[in-house]
């Protein structure tokens, strides 16, 4: 049976952990050909043999998204090892708790250098590729419901994950006559190893008890979002931002 995403080669960023990791094991189980990309590689090793396993497909790719060298270099190794992209999942992240007042030159730096000039780089480059293929292609971004709502000291977050949603508008106008979609995600919380200690703790679990559902996402919830934006199901969608949080943001107090 012909899989949903068969031979489409994906580009997942941050894909070493987290919700990246399971990205990149999803679209490989959909049939795509998947470049996972990482600062570290020897952190992709268990990635790779878990998607041979099932006779998947990934590459292994050195990136850095806060530099523009790295980020040519990958895209310029994938569409050798690969051929065309067709997906990119804008997946790279981090976050910094500090109060607003205590954030510096270099911490504002490294988030927004990530979360958004990161990400609009790795757009823009891969963007360039699929126009030159003349092929087109879907961009995913990874926002946040903090691109919408904000909360104490994750500042530069918010404001780094409110850039991305932007970036996803524009980006999606301009690149349209390219047959490029652009879309993105903005997910509530989701269980990763970054903050599973930190759901543990009391302030954790009364978090956790405001959220309609009473729970928190795991990277599986995702997996429909990811499929849906990825394939050819949603060829008519472009500049959409879906919110998938368990009914987090629908509550004023
Ligand atoms: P994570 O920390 O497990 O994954 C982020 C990945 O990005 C890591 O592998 C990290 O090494 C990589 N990364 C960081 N800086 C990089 C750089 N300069 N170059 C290349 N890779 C770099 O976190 P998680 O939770 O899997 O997050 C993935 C994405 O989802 C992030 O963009 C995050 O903001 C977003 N997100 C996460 C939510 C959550 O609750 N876990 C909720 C909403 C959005």
């Amino acid at each position: 049976m012909t899989q949903p995403l068969q031979d489409r080669v994906a580009l997942v960023t941050g894909a070493s952990s987290g919700i990246g990791r399971h990205f990149a094991v999803t679209l490989a189980k959909a049939g795509a050909k998947v470049a996972v990309a990482a600062r570290r590689t020897d952190r992709l090793e268990s990635l790779v043999a878990e998607i041979a396993a099932f006779d998947g497909h990934a590459l292994p790719v050195p990136l850095d998204v806060t530099d523009p060298d790295s980020v040519a270099e990958a895209v310029r190794v994938v569409e050798v090892e690969l051929g065309a992209i067709g997906v990119l999942v804008n997946n790279a992240g981090l976050v910094q708790a500090k109060p607003a007042l205590e954030i510096d030159e270099a911490d504002w730096e490294l988030v927004v250098g990530t979360n958004l000039t990161g990400a609009w780089r790795v757009a823009r480059e891969v963007a360039r590729h699929m126009t030159r293929m003349g092929h087109g292609g879907s961009i995913i971004n990874m926002a946040s419901i903090l691109g919408e709502g904000v909360t104490n000291q994750l500042s530069s977050y918010a404001i780094s994950k409110a850039g991305v949603v932007q970036m996803t508008r524009a980006l999606a106008l301009e690149l349209a006559r390219y047959n490029i979609r652009v879309n993105a995600m903005a997910p509530g919380y989701i269980a990763t190893e970054l903050n599973r200690d930190y759901f543990e703790t009391d302030a954790g679990k009364a978090l956790i008890r405001k959220i309609p559902q009473r729970r928190l996402g795991q990277p599986e919830d995702l997996d429909g979002t990811l499929l849906l934006l990825a394939g050819d199901g949603s060829a008519f969608m472009t500049g959409s931002v879906i919110t998938v949080d368990g009914g987090h943001t629908l509550a004023i107090a």
